[in-house]
């Protein structure tokens, strides 16, 4: 195996951003899930900010239906500018909401057919490069960002990278498992990949947490992919066969993960990032405390 093959800049990054969000219903009838709030900044944002910080120039969300005002966010808002200029506002607090003109691209995922399709569904953008995928209902949270540390994993070994977590054996049907080889530090070798096993087959308790660099090639692999686990399309399958072809990796991000698919783990994401938030985590901890008792 040659990995100095396998090594171009990271530089695209795919948000699926499809799906119908009916677990946060009625919330999600005419707003898309990815754009409901964490204190004062939709989801998506969390994980756009990610992948800047991981030097992603190139932004493509795999939308339908529905979700067009995902793409809005990060849109020029002429009116609210001028409006904001004219009262003489500063328009900083929309610094994040700004990607470079031609450097957000949305393609349509027509048909729910599953991960692996939406993915798919970006292949001609992606092209012949390397490509990072977030699922921004995984909340990663720290510094560096996950995915800044996989990228510095990446430059080590090339290939492919998915970040991975230790959850409760239990739990391990809801996700991607890995079947771990070799770790060194926070880098763990992939022998093989299993979509939502039965607890009994899992191969460990280490799950992939929504966060990826994946070769070109994972692209061709989904285009004759079969139904899987669900009776969907997924990625876990077409990236399970890439094992062997090319170097594929497991990063242990170091940093908080909020499962903001449930919504549990939306509170828990909310409170604990207003409780680490210089302008009001005092506020909020005084507040907490007296409502805890
Ligand atoms: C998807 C992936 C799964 C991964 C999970 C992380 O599952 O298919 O491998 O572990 O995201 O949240 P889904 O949540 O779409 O069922």
């Amino acid at each position: 195996m040659n990995n100095t093959n396998f090594r171009k800049p990271v530089r695209k990054a795919v948000f699926p951003v499809a799906g119908l969000g009916t677990r946060f219903l009625p919330a999600t009838k005419a707003i898309p899930k990815e754009l409901l709030p964490v204190v004062d900044r939709p989801l998506i944002q969390y994980a756009v900010d990610e992948a800047r910080e991981a030097g992603i120039e190139e932004f493509v969300f795999v939308t339908g239906r529905g979700k067009t005002a995902i793409v809005e966010h990060f849109d020029t808002a002429y009116e609210l500018e001028s409006t904001m200029t004219g009262r003489g506002k500063s328009l900083d607090v929309l610094d994040p909401t700004r990607i470079q003109p031609g450097s957000l691209v949305t393609v349509r995922q027509q048909v729910p057919l599953g991960l692996g399709h939406a993915v798919w569904c970006a292949r001609a953008v992606i092209g012949d490069e390397p490509f990072a995928i977030f699922l921004p209902d995984e909340l990663m949270y720290g510094s560096p960002g996950c995915m800044a540390q996989m990228v510095e994993a990446y430059n080590e070994v090339g290939g492919n990278l998915v970040s991975v977590l230790e959850v409760p054996m239990e739990e391990v049907s809801s996700y991607g498992v890995i079947a771990p080889g070799e770790s060194k530090g926070n880098l763990t070798e992939v022998k093989g990949l299993v979509e939502k096993p039965k607890v009994a087959d899992a191969p460990s308790n280490k799950i992939v947490s929504g966060r990826y660099i994946l070769q070109p090639e994972v692209m061709d692999l989904l285009a004759s992919q079969g139904k899987g686990a669900g009776g969907e399309i997924q990625l876990t399958d077409s990236m399970a066969k890439l094992i062997g072809e090319q170097p594929f990796h497991a990063v242990t991000f170091n940093g908080r993960r909020f499962d903001c698919g449930s919504k549990v783990g939306f509170v828990e994401a909310t409170l604990a990032i207003a409780l680490d938030r210089e302008d009001m985590g005092e506020e909020v901890r005084k507040m907490a405390k007296k409502m805890l008792g």
